[in-house]
């Protein structure tokens, strides 16, 4: 069941109200919260293990699946990678007769039922690890199985929750989940984190489940396998991991480390983007290897410092509208920054300058120019920055901003969540 901590219940509180006061995985006693020293801790298993990075990299999946001791592999795979690439075929060769199981049906979006759907099947396999290649869903798909397949109990008893004015209520694992390796077909980073997302389609909410044990124990950056996917399709969910590093910059849990891997990762995807736009011949393998390890590693930050209330508004737009996470999030992350000028200039300000992208020496005329440089990707690469843009009906606003108060990555967001500000905001948004 779900606790109210990060990770267990709090010995003594009962519950984690300041971020900056917490350490991952127990809460702080008043006594020891009142220091004015911000303790902060990165959690290394909130990282894969290993990440393989290069064109063909994914010929290294058997040795890996040898060091697990892997005899039974499920592989998890989008319709489209099965039909429209080689490379569902291909990994199946290179694993053989290891392969007890293929899903390659993950409908957008992720409803909870399909996933319980597939539960059934993959039990009857008995898989011991679980691939997955392809977009976000088929990492959510592969995360949700490997914790439901051991612990028998559905994913809905996962789910991180946030509670207005600042409670974050944290879940539990209590078990050992089965081994995923991945191999991303977008920027999404779906591929690094450890969790994922579901939809309830009756009440419409996107419901997120994180856990370091969740984490993917391998991943496979492979430009061949990436370049397979229409140039489209990348260059919106770069946007999607720009959001991320933006987000996980100024997140109230951001630190140096996370930061580090977020100034990294936005200074490769704000030069290489641009060229996964409409206009010039497909990228070269070397700018889409860039590229998708950048998106990577915008996972790898928000893995520990998680993101802000612009993900919120992308979880919303994709559990009751059905809009796709790449999409919202093209429109989300200027509307996001924002949003989050007036609290968080000085964080939006270091990201401007350690991204490269400014060296004014005061805030408000670097966090601006940030603004300026995600501005000129979304401009190369034709991405829509309305939500009317994408398909969401005018009047929406207050419905998404209770999704908003109850989703966790709002807990994480600088500017406190007032709901008259978020309802304005969205509107603008609109
Ligand atoms: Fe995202």
């Amino acid at each position: 069941m779900p606790s109210t901590c990060p990770d267990r219940p709090c010995p003594t509180t009962g519950n984690n109200t300041d971020p900056g006061q917490r350490l991952r995985g127990r809460c702080l006693s008043p006594s020891q919260s009142e220091t004015s020293m911000t303790i902060r801790r990165f959690d290394g298993t909130a990282i894969p293990k290993t990440i393989y990075s290069g064109p063909g990299c994914r010929s290294k999946m058997p040795a890996e699946l040898d060091r697990l001791d892997a005899k039974r592999v499920l592989i998890i795979s989008s319709t489209s990678v099965a039909t429209k690439t080689p490379f569902l075929r291909d990994i199946q060769e290179r694993l053989g007769e290891r392969v007890v199981a293929v899903i390659d049906r993950v409908p957008s979006n992720l409803p909870v039922q399909a996933v319980r759907d597939a539960v059934g099947s993959a039990a009857e396999a008995r898989p011991d690890a679980i691939v997955a290649i392809g977009g976000g869903i088929v990492h959510d798909m592969a995360k949700a199985l490997a914790v439901m397949l051991p612990s028998g109990r559905d994913i809905t008893e996962f789910v991180s929750r946030f509670e207005p004015p600042n409670t974050f209520h944290g879940i539990e694992v209590d078990t050992d989940p089965l081994p995923v390796l991945t191999v991303p077909t977008t920027f999404s980073a779906a591929d690094v984190v450890a969790g994922g997302a579901v939809t309830d389609v009756e009440s419409h909410e996107k419901l997120i489940f994180v856990h370091p044990k969740l984490t993917p124990v391998a991943v496979f950056l492979d430009a061949e396998v990436v370049a397979s996917t229409p140039a489209r399709i990348l260059a919106l969910s770069g946007m999607n991991a720009i959001h991320h590093c933006l987000e996980a910059s100024y997140s109230k849990g951001a630190q140096p480390i996370t930061d580090a891997f977020a100034f990294a990762a936005l200074r490769q995807l704000l030069t290489v983007l641009p060229t996964f736009g409409p206009q010039g011949p497909a990228p070269a393998l070397d700018i889409v290897q860039r590229a998708i390890d950048a998106a990577s590693m915008s996972g790898l930050t928000y893995a520990n410092s998680w993101l802000g209330i612009g993900h919120s508004v992308c979880h919303s737009l994709g559990g009751r509208f059905g809009l796709s996470h790449s999409a919202a999030n093209a429109v989300m992350v200027l509307n996001s920054l924002r949003f989050n000028l007036e609290v968080a200039g000085d964080r939006i300000a270091a990201a401007a300058r350690a991204s490269g992208v400014s060296d004014a020496p005061d805030d408000a005329t670097a966090a601006q120019a940030m603004i300026a440089a995600v501005e000129a990707v979304s401009d190369a690469i034709g991405a829509p920055k309305r939500l009317s843009e994408i398909g969401l009906e005018k009047g929406q606003s207050a419905v998404i901003t209770e999704d908003v108060l109850g989703d966790p990555q709002t807990f994480w967001n600088p500017r406190p969540p007032v709901t008259a500000e978020i309802v304005a905001w969205l509107d603008d948004a609109w």
